[in-house]
């Protein structure tokens, strides 16, 4: 069991009021597409994020459409870090000491950053925190999948908010639900013309979701390890700064590498923060894997390989070569619906299928983005499940 199974079990003691049998698994959905009923909570709106201009002016628009939900958002965390260190110091402490966190982060991050702080009037040290959140705390479903012409196709579910405050009445974690109305799709530009798009939460500057329209997709999952993202964290606030976020990577990455082969030598060699599984899809038959990191290297590279049968690849939150935590087994009933739709079927609509089959859909699950890099196409769902339903 590694870090992740200990939170779920921490988890499980914090939501034993609500009954449910674990794991609580179902048939794999059919037919779930176009997405519509109690799974989806709405479509996403989108935005353009104009990269011409300077960092501290790019999000003003985004920021200005969700300045109430982000400091409502901002308010849930420190409500729950009051719960947890009563007195109000810990957020003192953010206030305090993020601030001058801001002023070590590299650039656009950091102008970008002021920017939203300025604009949506939540302390700059808070907005800090919000971008350091997700550093240590996604738990995801990714899968890229080749069907028999070749195409790729790259669907991921974003869960989030695990043992940030359950809330027993509506069965719900509060900081999942206070994120959905945060979810955004982005449309990086730079002289007007499409660089990379993005399914973002508003106020984050990094990236968990994007595509580069005819050249790549990208998805990042959490990578839970003794040697976590805690102590990549507190290294650089102590000054050891030669180690690179990851959602800031995946960002340049995004912005700058043109190719698959080059997204892949970048995801795999840049020094990291914190472990993480980088989930790449290209544009073309084979070019698709996950790479597994530890913060300094690159552990392994798991490939389609049509040979051996490998059509796609999927990660959730352990390394596929080891077994799941059994209470957090969400790979095997995403396999097996991958297994049943064969690859004579795989499209975007049965990727939404499999991404909507509990527990690879759970009370966590933000949002769904389903991507074809053909097409450049990106959609993306937010998402609700609907009792009973796992909470992770
Ligand atoms: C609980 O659910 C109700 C109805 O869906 C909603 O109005 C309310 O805001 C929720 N409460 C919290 C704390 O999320
Ligand atoms: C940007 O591109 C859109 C269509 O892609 C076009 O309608 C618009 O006029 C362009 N704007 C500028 C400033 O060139
Ligand atoms: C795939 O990506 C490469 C590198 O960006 C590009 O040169 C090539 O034209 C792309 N192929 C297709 C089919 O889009
Ligand atoms: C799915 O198929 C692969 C390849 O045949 C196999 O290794 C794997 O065990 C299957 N998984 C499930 C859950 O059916
Ligand atoms: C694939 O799709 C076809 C046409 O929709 C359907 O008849 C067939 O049963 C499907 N195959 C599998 C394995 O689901």
């Amino acid at each position: 069991m590694n870090i992740h199974g200990f939170l779920v079990l921490a988890a499980l003691l914090s939501v034993t009021s609500t009954q449910f049998v674990p794991p609580f698994t179902e048939d794999c959905r059919t037919n779930m597409y176009p997405p519509n009923g109690p799974t989806l909570r709405g479509p996403v709106g989108w935005y353009t994020v104009d990269l011409d201009l300077p960092p501290t002016k790019r999000w003003t628009e985004v920021i200005t459409d969700k300045k109430n939900d982000l400091v409502a958002m901002v308010q849930a965390i420190k409500d729950l870090a009051d719960a947890f260190v009563p007195s109000g110091r810990l957020i003192e402490l953010v206030d305090i000491t993020l601030p001058l966190m801001v002023e070590t982060l590299p650039n656009p991050f950091k102008d970008e950053i002021k920017g939203i702080a300025a604009v949506s009037g939540v302390p700059l040290g808070e907005v800090v925190l919000f971008n350091v959140f997700y550093e240590v705390f996604t738990v995801c479903t990714s899968v890229v999948a080749e069907d028999e012409k070749g195409h790729l196709y790259h669907g991921r579910n974003l869960d989030f908010g695990l043992f940030m405050g359950w809330d027993a009445k509506n069965k719900s974690w509060t900081i999942s639900e206070k994120l959905k109305p945060l979810v955004v799709n982005l449309d990086f530009k730079r002289k007007n013309q499409t660089v990379f798009k993005s399914t973002n939460f508003a106020g984050y500057v990094g990236m968990l979701t994007g595509i580069k329209p005819k050249a790549f997709t990208l998805t990042m999952n959490e990578r839970f390890s003794l040697d976590g993202g805690y102590i990549g964290i507190l290294e650089w606030i102590l000054g050891q700064r030669d180690g690179m976020w990851m959602s800031f990577l995946t960002r340049s990455v995004l912005e700058n590498a043109i190719s698959y082969e080059e997204a892949k030598n970048q995801l795999a060699q840049t020094k990291l923060l914190a472990p993480a599984y980088f989930i790449l899809g290209g544009n073309q038959t084979g070019q698709g894997c996950i790479i597994t990191r530890s913060r300094l290297l690159s552990i392994d590279v798991l490939e389609i390989d049509l040979k051996l049968g490998r059509w796609y690849v999927l990660e959730t939150n352990y390394d596929h070569w080891k077994e799941p935590f059994f209470l957090d087994d969400r790979r095997t009933p995403a396999m097996k619906c991958m297994n049943q739709t064969t690859q004579t079927n795989i499209s975007l609509n049965a990727l939404y299928d499999v991404l909507s089959t509990k527990p690879v859909l759970n009370k966590l699950t933000t949002y769904t983005t389903l991507m074809q890099v053909s097409e450049g196409k990106l959609e993306s769902y937010i998402r609700d499940c609907p009792n009973p339903c796992m909470p992770w």
